[in-house]
């Protein structure tokens, strides 16, 4: 059995911590697991991202940006994502195609049909069987991202986002939660304001339903 599962939330709740520990918990019950990233994943993706995250990188046009996560996804999924579903293997990817509806789409405000159907076109159509959203206040991600970042003195790639100011996050948080109220099968909102295994353990929990092929309640 093959799933795809997705992290998704602001910077700094915690998602990629989470990708980690499902990694660890379902290759301790025998499972092939790949644990992934967008934009990145493959060679040319993470160039792709070098060339997103750059700070200097300010003058990027929306389209432009779009366009780039988008090609970051079609190689990604060509390139690791369907040969790993077609091998069988767990996939856990931090960010996909929700990130692109909710930061291009529901927060910059891309239309949504154009974003479903570049999505559909960069993923041949596959969806994630499972997605976590993260959900914590904006406050405290970005206290944990500019943490981590002043700890990897990362100060010049990948702060351009994290600069940008707290009502853009708010509304990056609003917007993965009214996401989540419209696909509630697929899409799982997780407190993220608690301790990382308390977190783990409802998420190892639901994925355990999931692969037992029970619905998950
Ligand atoms: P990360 O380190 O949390 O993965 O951050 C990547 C940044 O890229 C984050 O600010 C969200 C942003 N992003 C988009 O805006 N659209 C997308 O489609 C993806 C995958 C990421």
């Amino acid at each position: 059995m093959s799933l795809l599962i997705s992290f998704e939330g602001i910077e700094g709740c915690g998602k990629t911590t989470q990708a980690d520990l499902l990694n660890t918990f379902l290759t301790s019950q025998g499972y092939s697991c790949l644990v992934t990233r967008e934009p990145g994943g493959t060679r040319i993706g993470d160039q792709i991202r070098s060339l997103l995250l750059h700070s200097e990188n300010t003058d990027l046009a929306l389209k432009a940006e779009l366009f780039l996560y988008i090609a970051s996804r079609a190689q990604h999924v060509e390139e690791v994502i369907l040969p790993a579903l077609r091998a069988g293997r767990m996939i856990i990817c931090d960010r996909f195609i929700d990130s692109t509806t909710v930061y291009q789409g529901l927060v910059q405000g891309i239309d949504l049909a154009v974003i479903d159907d570049l999505n559909r076109m960069a993923t041949s159509g596959i969806k994630p069987d499972l997605t976590f959203i993260i959900d914590c206040p904006v406050e405290d991600g970005l206290k944990r991202a500019w943490g981590r970042i002043e700890i990897k003195d990362r100060t010049i790639d990948d702060v351009r986002f994290e600069n940008k100011d707290m009502d853009f996050h708010r509304s990056v948080r609003d917007g993965y939660l009214s996401l989540a109220t419209r696909e509630p099968e697929r899409i799982r909102v997780i407190d993220g304001n608690r301790e990382r295994m308390v977190i783990h353990r409802d998420i190892a929990s639901l994925v355990s339903e999931k692969l037992k092929g029970g619905g998950i309640g």
